[in-house]
């Protein structure tokens, strides 16, 4: 009999964390759960370690350590607390780890965990975005394994045909358009928090179904797409597809365009790295085609989706262009949730402060990478509280 693996994952509690717990649940073995690690939620987190009798579970937050204490007493889990604590957790040998701690917050402990050289299943994009090819080199130094989860990544991953690299022409990436697909720009202005979380097909955590809306997400998924399949800015399009079932597409030199598909489920893509290179049946829904009767495909709206305009703008100067993109659209996306500014004004907020930062020097050190994202908050906090931008779009 196989031993069972190590798993560990950076982001238990969240929609992608709970997911990979439930693939991890009916895995045969039952892997031994190394590390389990959260943020609020810590009776989530205490729960998940009980059942999985995870050796450690960690809650970023230092102010909840005892609660996370009391809550596993008895239990032999050890707790700690804080973001040093998280990535030291991320360090615990573990063969398989899950980053899906949301946004530029999961770098650092993504990146302990891949000096383990394992497998590291990537759901969270910032990570990419914000670092680039200084993460993708960190990656390979380790010589660690890596996943993409990201179900647009996950699907090229799937679709890509590695003894014809060179005839790969184009990425395709598919966009659901959100919940605001079909809104004028007038009603947009006047979106709210609650709408903006509705995402029609995928049910995920608050900010990214947010940066789905504004399509923050796919202009993070074309950069992320960019490294990870080292192609040029203009060989990423894309493309809207309601139905969330076309996942994303290649396209290659002799015209044809392969496509992954399937029910809008991410235990696809995160049982696909964990069984991978083998493919094993999932507890996901079958597509059925009869059912299912068409797939429609559009165009995105660069007017209403400024998002888009700017990833391609961000690709074009590279360098620490993405930890500024990021950073400022995490500050933007924080604001908006705060009610502070209105639903356009992320896209105003992120194209100010880049406007402010540029140019954008090269990314040589992880460090660098660090003090541009916090610059960055900190000037699109400046021009948010200075009212530069988001002036009048108070909601109520
Ligand atoms: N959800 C999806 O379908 C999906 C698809 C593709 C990619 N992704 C990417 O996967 C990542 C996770 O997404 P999600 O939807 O699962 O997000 P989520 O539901 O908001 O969960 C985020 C997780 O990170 C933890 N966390 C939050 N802030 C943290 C911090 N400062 N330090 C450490 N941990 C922190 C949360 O803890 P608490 O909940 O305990 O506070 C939670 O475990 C994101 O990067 C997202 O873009 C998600």
């Amino acid at each position: 009999m196989t031993e069972p693996r190590r798993a560990t994952v950076l982001g238990a509690t969240g929609s992608i964390g709970r997911s990979t717990l439930d693939i991890l649940r009916r895995a045969e073995p039952r892997p031994r759960v190394a590390a389990l690690t959260g943020m609020g939620n810590v009776a989530g987190l205490a729960a998940a370690a009980r059942e999985f009798r995870a050796e450690l579970a960690v809650t970023a937050d230092p102010a909840r350590y005892l609660e996370l204490k009391a809550a596993l007493a008895g239990t032999g889990t050890e707790v700690a607390a804080g973001p040093e604590a998280v990535v030291e957790a991320a360090r615990r040998p573990a063969d398989w780890t899950m980053a899906a701690i949301v946004g530029a917050a999961g770098l650092a402990p993504t990146l302990a965990a891949a000096e383990q050289g394992g497998v590291i299943a990537l759901a969270n994009k910032e990570c990419l975005v914000s670092a680039g090819e200084l993460f993708l080199a960190e990656i390979a130094r380790a010589g660690a394994t890596l996943l993409p989860v990201d179900s647009e990544h996950n699907a090229i991953f799937q679709a890509l045909d590695r003894d014809n690299r060179a005839a790969l022409d184009r990425i395709l990436l598919t966009a659901s358009g959100g919940p605001f697909r079909a809104w004028s720009r007038e009603r947009m202005a006047r979106a709210t928090p609650e709408e903006a979380v509705a995402h029609p097909n995928w049910d995920m955590g608050a900010k990214i179904s947010i940066d789905s809306a504004t399509m923050f997400n796919k202009a993070l998924e074309m950069i992320e797409a960019k490294h990870l399949f080292d192609v040029r800015p203009e060989q990423v399009e894309v493309v809207v597809h309601p139905q969330s079932v076309v996942h994303s597409m290649v396209g290659y030199a002799d015209g044809s365009v392969i496509a992954q598909m399937g029910t809008p489920d991410m235990r696809h893509a995160i049982g696909f790295a964990w069984n991978w290179p083998a493919r094993r049946a999932l507890p996901v829904e079958r597509l059925d085609f009869a059912r299912l009767a068409r797939l429609d495909f559009e165009a995105p709206d660069e007017g209403r989706f400024p998002a888009l305009r700017l990833a391609r703008e961000v690709m074009a100067a590279g360098g620490l262009a993405g930890a500024a993109f990021n950073g400022a659209k995490e500050a933007a996306l924080e604001a908006f949730m705060a009610r502070r500014i209105g639903f356009l004004d992320m896209a105003a907020a992120v194209e100010a402060t880049l406007a402010r930062l540029a140019p954008f020097a090269p990314a040589e050190r992880l460090a660098d990478v660090f003090a541009l994202d916090a610059e960055a908050r900190a000037t699109a906090e400046a021009l948010i509280a200075s009212g530069e931008v988001g002036k009048g779009a108070v909601l109520a």
